[in-house]
């Protein structure tokens, strides 16, 4: 199976919609990740993957905790994302972070590293478990990756209650009936825990450990922003864009009626936090 629609979509209309919210991806999800840097610090001096690393600020922040002598790698199959990665940290002056395009599926990701790290990166992939093979190929013996992958889509009603409330309106166009580019399977394809536990003992991982982790993330730093961004990103988004003209024509009805999901999670100070819930699952490579 190619991955030129997915890694095409990553590159144009996603990266585009992406970079319109980046805000709320890189400032939104910073707690999520710190969470797990703080359970599991990387020690100095190691070499880390960050598979699917979209913006790069988690490669970047890796970078900082590892000191010079260790080197953070950013990997994604999207050649715009990797130019703003380099962009943040020459900015930043992180030198010690380094970014290469590749598809995870199919391509060198180089290494041997010491660990690989993915915040949402891995949940796209067509062909999941060629990716994790991949993966454990670039990673020393002993060394352990760690992924942070929505949970189930009920535990997400940012994203979850958002779809319902499109699926009411908008007539759903499936990947296979449309020309249009699609991010890949989606923010649910790695909730299940049986599943992903299975697929990663499959390629050779061992001892494959889930914390679940609930917080409030912030959807938008106002009502309007909240609105926009569940018309644009995540399930709802697509449905609307794959539905081409009729997804258009019925974006203001959809606001409309968008405006009461998020509106239950707005705080007094206008800014928009709703529950969500992720699975931390770290595997080990065999010595
Ligand atoms: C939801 S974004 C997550 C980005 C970042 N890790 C974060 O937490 O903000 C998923 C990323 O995975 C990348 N991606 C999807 N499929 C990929 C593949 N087959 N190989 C490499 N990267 C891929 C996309 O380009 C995108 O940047």
């Amino acid at each position: 199976m190619s991955n030129d629609v997915v890694i095409e979509a990553w590159n144009t209309v996603l990266f585009e919609k992406f970079s319109r919210f980046k805000f709320l991806f890189v400032e939104g999800y910073a707690s999520i990740s710190q969470a797990v840097f703080h359970r599991q610090p990387f020690p100095d001096g190691s070499s880390v993957l960050d598979v699917g690393c979209g913006f790069g600020d988690c490669t970047i922040a890796i970078a900082r905790s590892i000191g010079d002598a260790g080197v953070a790698s950013g990997v994604d199959c999207a050649s715009n994302f990797i130019g703003e990665c380099r962009k943040s940290a020459a900015e930043e002056q992180v030198d010690n972070a380094q970014f290469f395009v590749a598809d995870v599926e199919r391509e060198d990701l180089g290494g041997p590293y010491d660990y690989a790290f993915a915040r949402f990166g891995t949940m796209f992939f067509n062909l999941p478990g060629l990716a994790m093979k991949n993966i454990r190929s670039s990673l020393k013996p002993g060394g352990s990756f760690t992924q942070v992958v929505w949970r189930k889509r009920e535990d997400n009603p940012w994203l979850h209650d958002a779809e319902k409330c499109v699926r009411e309106i908008v007539p759903v166009v499936s990947h296979d009936e449309t020309n249009e580019v699609h991010c890949g399977p989606g923010p649910f394809s790695m909730a299940g825990a049986d599943l992903v536990s299975d697929m990663l003992q499959s390629v050779g991982f061992q001892n494959v450990q889930f914390e679940r982790f609930d917080s409030d993330i912030c959807i938008g730093r106002s009502l309007g922003e909240a609105i926009e961004f569940a018309l644009e990103l995540g399930p709802a988004g697509e449905i609307i864009r794959l539905a081409g003209e009729t997804g258009q024509k019925l974006r203001g009805e959809v606001s409309v009626a968008l405006r009461d999901v998020v509106s239950r999670y707005a705080r007094e100070d206008g800014s928009v936090w709703a529950p969500s819930s992720a699975w931390f699952v770290t595997a080990h490579n065999p010595e």
